[in-house]
């Protein structure tokens, strides 16, 4: 079987880490969060991926190629405008052959797509959307089911008074190429307000395939930091190339830890990395490849990414620093800021709480 990933976002909500490397792209234990993604679709027996792009689909291809590396087979199409989630899809009906997937393209999950597919074949519909519960739904699609899992209703993005039940749209779809029947190509068309309700309406059959596996949206900077702090807390099971040492740290190839370095479990620190003495890094936190944190450094909760720098005595907490920067000496980055990659922090500056340069 085949899948679709939607990859045409622009990821604004992570901005101004999204400024030069794609949402679906971000690290997540230092691996683009797309390869575990893949890693997810290969272990359930699907080869051929076709990525529906439209922002920044060069980061996708210089790191994954055709696929060949990772045993796949990948396929680009490019829209010279957004399409929608729907007409992204019906704009690669060429490369679809039969019964295929479709993925959102920022949803880290553990669900059993074998399961999901399985459920599909028993069920006959024309499509089968996987549901998950949220505490929140009035940022997704609330779908409402009958008693056979039969959809019968999308509310998307409902105010709190139109919400019916917390159980809403995953955003991983099993569907019957019939769907592309009535549409146009080169037109902007969305499943969740127009296509699935027109199916609805027609008297179509889509299901429910209800999960309970591990489903988080990583599109805004406070789940990003959850999706690798879950990663790092075993919530998600990912494969990582880092090595474990001793319980709840992960450490790459030739990386050094200096004399009273403290390091407070679990954490993830990459390859080619030195963290001098006397540094420390506080529970939580992920240090990407080829990162230095200098002695008397204090990272928390924190995520860098490659090849940043974080001088003497610099103090981060509980934020997200890109890649390529530089922290100065003695500088501050408070809970919640957000440094974009090839920033240059001067010395002793203070960034405040939730405050985004870059
Ligand atoms: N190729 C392409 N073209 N991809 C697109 C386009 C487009 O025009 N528009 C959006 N996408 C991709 C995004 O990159 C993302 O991976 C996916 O489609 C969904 O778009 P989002 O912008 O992230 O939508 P959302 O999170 O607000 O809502 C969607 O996901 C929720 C689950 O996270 C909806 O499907 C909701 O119903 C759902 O609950
Ligand atoms: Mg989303």
């Amino acid at each position: 079987m085949k899948a679709v990933i939607l990859v045409g976002g622009e990821g604004t909500r992570l901005r101004p880490l999204t400024y030069d490397i794609p949402k679906p792209m971000v690290p997540i234990l230092n691996k683009p969060f797309m390869e575990h993604m893949l890693d997810l679709l290969k272990k359930h027996g699907i080869k051929e991926v076709v990525f529906s792009s439209g922002y920044k689909v060069e980061a996708f291809m210089e790191h994954f190629f055709n696929g060949e590396k990772l045993g796949l087979k990948l396929d680009y199409v490019v829209e010279e405008f957004p399409l929608g989630t729907a007409g992204a899809v019906k704009n690669v009906e060429k490369f679809i052959d039969g019964t295929f997937l479709v993925f959102n393209g920022d949803i880290l999950t553990d669900a059993d797509l074998t399961s999901l597919i399985k459920y599909h074949r028993e069920k006959k519909g024309i499509a089968t959307l996987t549901l998950t519960p949220v505490d929140n739904p009035t940022i997704y699609g609330v779908i409402e089911t009958d008693q056979n899992n039969r959809i019968q209703k999308f509310i998307e993005k409902p105010s709190w008074d139109r919400v019916t039940s917390n159980y809403i749209n995953a955003g991983i779809y099993v569907l019957e190429p019939v769907i592309f029947k009535e549409m146009k190509p080169d037109k902007n068309y969305s499943f969740e307000r127009q296509i699935y309700p027109d199916l609805l309406e027609r008297g179509d059959l889509l299901f429910a395939y209800k999960t309970g596996a591990y489903w988080l949206d990583i599109g805004s900077p406070e789940k990003y930091m959850k999706a690798n702090q879950d990663a790092l807390l075993g919530n998600i099971k990912l494969e990582t190339h880092l090595k474990r040492e001793g319980s709840g740290i992960l450490l790459g190839d030739s990386s050094s830890i200096g004399s009273k370095a403290s390091l407070e479990p679990p954490i993830a620190i990459g390859k080619n990395c030195v963290i001098s003495k006397g540094a420390q890094i506080g529970k939580l936190s992920v240090i990407g490849n080829s990162c230095k944190i200098e002695s008397g450094a204090v990272v928390k909760s924190s995520i860098v990414w490659d090849n940043t720098i974080v001088e003497k005595s610099a103090r981060l907490e509980n934020c997200i620093i890109g890649r390529n920067c530089l922290i100065g000496e003695e500088a501050v980055i408070e809970s919640g800021a957000i440094i974009a990659s090839s920033t240059k922090i001067e010395p002793g500056k203070v960034i405040e709480s939730g405050v985004k340069v870059g």
